[in-house]
């Protein structure tokens, strides 16, 4: 099949195969950022499982404040709004949850494999190949929300200047384009098993599925959490999903945050 150019979202909405998410499902040719607008979406009412896709963002948001490159028609931006009825403390799960199900979906596609670099970088090659931005909003009725925004690079053919020593795509590393559809159908698939998972099971079940999908455990890492810098070799998760670390003095910490390195 070859690459559509604009995405479909009636063929999107028909072909889902989830049960928690994507009740309703909109795609926009431009948005300033699907995060933003999930965001708004439900404060002005929208419930659990609103899926928002679009084909290009202006302001695409990473985490730490940075941007997220979103280039027109070749990437995967969206944003799924989860409304779980949790306590706040077990809601890390989700971008835990939200990495397993992209790299499951992506490594149907990809050969080489991606894998996941804590908490939920996806990397191909070395390079990223994706990212997960989670953000709580509450809306007026008090209820929490969680927006799990996803970017994935899938058809580029290459990168700003800025960004080619660090980012990769599906297609540079494959030599061809690949279905973006069918690529988020699989990923909103995944995501809704392993939403459903977790609120049976919660952390520990992904835990152990994240785990499978890292290179991390054993290397040498550098972790920066504010104002703190941290070498030593990651271990291991949590059973809260916290990284936990040994440091050269042989001492065992375990972080919830942070930006992690890969030196070996
Ligand atoms: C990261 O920094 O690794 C997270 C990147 C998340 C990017 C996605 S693209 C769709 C959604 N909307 C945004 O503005 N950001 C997320």
């Amino acid at each position: 099949m070859s690459e559509p150019s604009m995405l479909d979202a009636a063929m999107l909405q028909s072909n889902l195969d989830s049960i928690l998410i994507g009740e309703k499902l909109l795609v926009f040719q431009e948005t300033a950022s699907t995060n933003d607008l999930a965001k708004t979406y439900f404060q002005e009412g929208a419930v659990q499982g609103l899926i928002l896709i679009a084909d290009r963002q202006t302001d695409g948001k990473g985490r730490f404040g940075r941007s997220w490159h979103s280039e027109s028609e070749v990437g995967i931006y969206t944003s799924i709004l989860l409304v779980p009825d949790l306590p706040v403390e077990t809601l890390s799960g989700l971008p835990l949850l939200a990495g397993v199900a992209v790299v499951t979906a992506v490594n149907e596609f990809s050969h080489p494999n991606a894998s996941l670099k804590w908490p939920n970088d996806i990397l191909l090659n070395g390079k990223k190949l994706g990212g997960v931005l989670c953000e709580t909003v509450r809306n007026p009725q008090g209820q929490t929300g969680v927006v799990v925004g996803i970017g994935i690079n899938v058809n580029h053919n290459s990168f700003p200047e800025e960004l080619r020593s660090i980012a990769t795509s599906i297609h540079l590393e494959m030599g061809h384009p690949i279905d973006r559809q069918a690529l988020i159908l699989s990923l909103l698939h995944h995501l809704d098993r392993e939403y459903q998972d977790f609120l049976i099971k919660g952390i520990a079940g992904i835990t152990a599925k994240w785990s499978q999908h890292t290179k991390m455990f054993g290397s040498s890492i550098t972790l920066i959490k504010g104002k703190t810098r941290i070498h030593g070799t990651a271990l291991q998760l949590d059973e809260k999903g916290n990284l936990v670390i040994r440091t050269p003095e042989g001492n065992t910490m375990a972080f919830d945050s942070g930006e992690v390195t890969m030196e070996s």
